[in-house]
């Protein structure tokens, strides 16, 4: 019997020839990561990308975990949580490392998006990465809010009450709506058995699928940078940007201090602080869900409450509500609206700074806000920072015309 080539020379090569004729880990190593070149003016800002990334990993790894003890009724939920909480051997760090990740993964989330306005990265060629990472953006507070709902506290069942009855405000169908998401006339145990479905499968398998459109998206227009000026636009003789240099290992390696820095910070909140004094884990989520007694105030977890501050800025619902989807939206416009003929604030005039800077003011006071009574003179400061809010984005196509840019720098700003 003739013997195959593999059998003569058994070890030519070794594992990883074996392993490259039947996958291609070098090909892909090659395209994607020492062959990808990438800005070599990266600043700290760009660490968030991958640390939205290997959050999304705590989540997933932490639940999986969680998943195990955690009994989705409603006669059982809460105790089930007390159970992992006391009884489960390190259940409370289990449960803290993903309460506690959820509020990291929108303040490295806000952070990321922070970077894209400041230096244009939603701007053409990037409008569709933009659009995945604002469909993310969805997609994570959707996961959130049920999440939120699954311990079954108090805030859990109110909150659950307060954002499923927004549905009930769209014209004639609205009810119906509302009905249909809770699968009963109240929040009851069918709305939590589905959110668990929703929250441990159908939503974290959207989240996967839309960060692999976004990185391929990413990929396809290689990224941008602080100074928003194309690299691809000058290449060497080996057809590879100027201004680049491979992603592996320059920043494997710079994204490992990131993550490090994050780790400190991530590891000091869960250790010492998990409930953030209530601002993690809110007081009342402490107490089990009570269809008779509302909590003083109903707030939701912080990463919502700019927009919950919208709701409750005008006294018709229905307004409120509009104003809040409205809030969302206008972000998808963002790559349309603005007329600049530079993309990053570095080179932009003072009128678009000045506008950036507003905008996040008013972001971090509306989230204040939000945490506080809809009475008195918070709710006329609501009205203002919401005015601003909107300011950014609707006033956006004048601005950005109407002042005078400095011109960028033909290669990237880069200190070595
Ligand atoms: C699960 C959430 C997300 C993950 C895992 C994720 C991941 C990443 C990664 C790894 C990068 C490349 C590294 C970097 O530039 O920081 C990136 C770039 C980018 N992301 Fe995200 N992202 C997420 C959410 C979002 C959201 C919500 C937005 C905006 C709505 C967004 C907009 C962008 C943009 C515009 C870039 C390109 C930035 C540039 O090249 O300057 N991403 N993302």
């Amino acid at each position: 019997m003739a013997a195959s080539p593999d059998s003569v020379t058994p070890n030519k090569g070794g594992f990883r020839t074996w392993l490259n004729k039947r996958l291609p880990v070098d090909e892909f190593m090659e395209s994607q990561l020492t062959g990808y070149f990438a800005p070599k003016n990266f600043n700290i800002w760009y660490f968030f990308g991958s640390l939205a990334l290997m959050v999304f990993v705590i989540q997933i790894l932490s639940g999986i975990f969680l998943t195990m003890h955690y009994k989705p009724s409603e006669a059982m939920a809460f105790d089930s949580v007390e159970y992992i909480m006391r009884e489960v051997e390190w259940g409370w760090l289990i449960r803290y490392m993903h309460s506690t990740g959820a509020s990291f993964f929108f303040i490295v989330v806000y952070l990321h998006m922070f970077r894209a306005l400041m230096y244009g990265s939603y701007r053409e060629p990037r409008e569709l990465l933009w659009i995945f990472g604002m469909l993310l953006y969805l997609a994570l507070m959707a996961e959130a809010f049920m999440g939120y709902v699954l311990p079954w506290g108090n805030m859990s069942y109110w909150g659950a009450q307060v954002i499923v009855n927004l549905f009930g405000t769209i014209p004639a169908i609205g009810p119906a709506i509302v009905e249909w998401i809770r699968g009963d006339y109240g929040i009851a145990d069918s709305t939590l058995n589905r959110f668990f479905a929703l929250h441990v499968i159908a939503v974290p398998f959207a989240i996967a699928f839309l960060v692999l459109m976004h990185l391929v998206a990413l990929r396809q227009t290689g990224s941008n940078n602080p100074d928003g000026i194309e690299i691809k636009a000058k290449l060497n003789e080996q057809g590879k940007p100027v201004d680049g240099i491979p992603f592996h290992p320059y920043y494997t390696v710079k994204d490992v201090v990131g993550v490090g820095v994050f780790l400190l910070f991530f590891c000091g909140v869960l250790f010492f602080v998990p409930t953030f004094g209530g601002l993690f884990l809110e007081k009342p989520n402490f107490e089990p869900a009570n269809a008779l007694s509302t909590p003083d105030h109903i707030a939701p977890v912080w990463y919502f409450t700019a927009f919950y501050a919208m709701l409750r800025a005008v006294p018709d619902q229905q307004m409120g509500a509009l104003l809040m989807l409205l809030a969302i939206v206008v972000l998808f416009f963002l790559p349309w609206l603005d007329k600049s003929p530079v993309k990053s604030i570095r080179y932009k005039g003072w009128m678009s700074k000045l506008a950036l800077t507003l905008f996040a003011i008013s972001f971090v006071v509306l989230s204040y806000l939000g945490l506080q009574p809809a009475e008195g003179i918070y709710v006329v400061l609501t009205r203002i920072f919401t005015a601003l809010y909107f300011a950014f984005f609707i006033l956006m196509p004048v601005y950005t015309k109407l002042e005078t840019c400095q011109a960028p720098p033909e290669r990237v700003t880069y200190h070595a």
